[in-house]
């Protein structure tokens, strides 16, 4: 029989071996996390990056406003365990665009993507979508732990974020990490507060040099431990614990506790002017902290918990900042929080606040999204346009729906296709390569070779070249829009080359002994 070993027992959540495994797997899997393991789609599509590259513009003009002197320094825009990197992608190509629009080139704005992992920072640092903002200054990287209190030096500019460089408000990014990093567990019953200690056990089976290999067939116990005195030293965080031990009837709640002390260490660095957008599965009103039983870890590759959010606010509301929590819906929750500075008084971004987070936010745009993705195939053309349209031309949604509109081009009106071939270039600028996943230039190809555009679909034939490599379906392709541009030498090479690679290819065979005796 599979005994369970104990791993841990009785420990406080935050010191728990389960943080230290949880980045073991993120250093070891880097990019590859996100390959079918960790969920990543609803913080990484171009709807969401958008609403923050214009929530933060709007917040740099507001601050301009009234600090006219801030244009002569940088801001900083620091993205906390960034992962992929496709979201940093859409930021930085929407702020690039907003900045060029808005006629505030001369401001100097630096983006930097932050992980803990050296794995992830390499693969930003060649990819190919972030060449152009590299060579523009406008992207840096830093290796930053947010578990760690260590200076955060920018990779490429040595510049160390401080309160000497930072003399603009540092703006912030914090999606699916506030969830990732540490918690502390506590309960409250009949008025009294507990911590809640965690034991963590395994079947001896998923035990490797005396380590779990599969964080999802660990199972977590806990025990009450009444609290009498104050937990964390610090009037700012055991306040709200008071406040939960008052306002809560019976409940048990997670504290952010590794988010909270990587924001105290930004309010030092940025002389206590920070502004945070995070986008997480969370609680953000009391009542919804309310009657809830033991905290459930959910497991997919690494692991992540609920986000307490309203902690997050009252930390902020205590020391004479402010937030913005939306109206509560299903789903992942887009939160804004100011260090020293209420909303009120920042105009422009108030609106776009009111626009994307109270107004169509991440949660809406994905159940909207998932609800159209779920009909895809009962869709025609025309609204399939309108979907692509409203996702902000997504590469990834267009992958899912590739073949269904190669098939309808064939019966669908003229408006409609000539409207998605106006647009194609914009899914294409929005190709950020990612390992094990299909190639956006290769389908948009297929779409114009299907509607007969032979030109296009040969110049977005050549460019996939470059990520999916030698394969027999591009040669093939190639040499035939080739052919109906009537260059049967180039034609006929690449025909050569498909059989190369496939030589059981009747198609590419007879094609060649065709073109060779149309030679003869
Ligand atoms: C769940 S992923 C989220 C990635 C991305 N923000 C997104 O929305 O898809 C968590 C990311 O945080 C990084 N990470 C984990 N622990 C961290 C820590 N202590 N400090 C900084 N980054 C951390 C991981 O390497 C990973 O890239």
């Amino acid at each position: 029989m599979d005994r369970k070993l104990i791993i841990e027992q009785y420990k406080r959540f935050s010191e728990s071996c389960l943080w230290r495994m949880q980045r073991d797997y993120f250093d070891k899997a880097g990019i590859d996390a996100w390959v079918n393991q960790v969920p990543f789609y609803i913080t990484s599509n171009p709807y969401i990056a958008n609403f923050y590259a214009e929530i933060s513009i709007n917040f740099i003009s507001d601050w301009i406003s009234k600090h006219p002197e801030a244009k002569n320094h940088p801001f900083y825009i620091l993205e906390l365990g960034t992962g992929s990197g496709r979201f940093s992608y859409y930021v930085l190509k929407r702020i690039h665009e907003l900045k060029t629009a808005l006629g505030m080139t001369d401001i100097s704005i630096c983006y930097v993507m932050s992980d803990f992992t050296k794995n992830n920072i390499r693969y930003y640092e060649s990819h190919s979508a972030l060449k152009f903002f590299i060579e523009q200054g406008f992207v840096d990287f830093a290796l930053f732990d947010m578990e760690v209190e260590k200076p955060i030096t920018l990779i490429h500019s040595n510049v160390v974020l401080s309160p000497e460089t930072l003399v603009n408000p540092l703006i912030t990014f914090a999606n699916y990490i506030f969830d990732t990093v540490s918690h502390d567990a506590f309960s409250v019953k009949q008025g009294k507060l507990y911590e809640l200690l965690l034991s963590v056990s395994t079947p001896e089976s998923n035990l490797e040099n005396n380590k779990p290999v599969d964080m999802s067939q660990l199972s977590i116990d806990f025990k009450t431990n009444e609290i009498k005195k104050s937990y964390y030293n610090d009037p700012d965080l055991d306040n709200i614990l008071e406040q939960y031990r008052n306002s809560l009837s019976d409940s048990n709640f997670l504290f952010p506790i590794g988010s909270i002390r990587a924001i105290k260490l930004l309010k030092k660095l940025s002389n206590n002017k920070l502004m945070i957008l995070s986008s997480d599965k969370g609680y953000s009103t009391l009542q919804s902290l309310d009657r809830l039983g033991y905290p459930s870890i959910s497991f997919h590759g690494s692991f992540s918990m609920m986000v307490n959010f309203h902690a997050i606010a009252n930390y902020f509301k205590n020391s004479g900042g402010d937030y913005f929590l939306q109206t509560p819906r299903k789903g992942i929750k887009t939160s804004l929080f100011l260090s020293n500075t209420q909303l009120d008084n920042l105009t422009l971004t108030k609106l776009a606040v009111e626009k994307y987070i109270e107004g169509v936010s991440a949660a809406d745009y994905f159940t909207l999204h998932r609800r159209v993705s779920d009909s895809f195939n009962e869709l025609n053309l025309e609204t399939i346009a309108a979907h692509l349209n409203f996702t902000g031309w997504d590469p990834h949604i267009y992958l899912k729906l590739a073949n269904r509109i190669t098939k309808l081009v064939e019966v669908s009106d003229l408006d409609t296709i000539n409207f998605l071939a106006s647009n194609m270039h914009k899914l294409a600028k929005n190709y950020y390569y990612m390992p094990k996943s299909d190639c956006i230039l290769f389908e948009i190809a297929v779409f114009f070779h299907a509607i007969k555009r032979f030109d296009d679909a040969l110049n977005y034939y050549l460019e996939a070249q470059e990520f999916v490599g030698e394969q027999f379906g591009v040669h093939y392709n190639l040499a035939l829009c080739q052919h109906n541009l009537g260059n049967t030498v180039d034609a006929l090479d690449n025909f050569k080359i498909a059989l190369r690679i496939d030589p059981n290819s009747k198609e590419a065979q007879e094609w060649i002994t065709y073109i060779e005796k149309s030679k003869e």
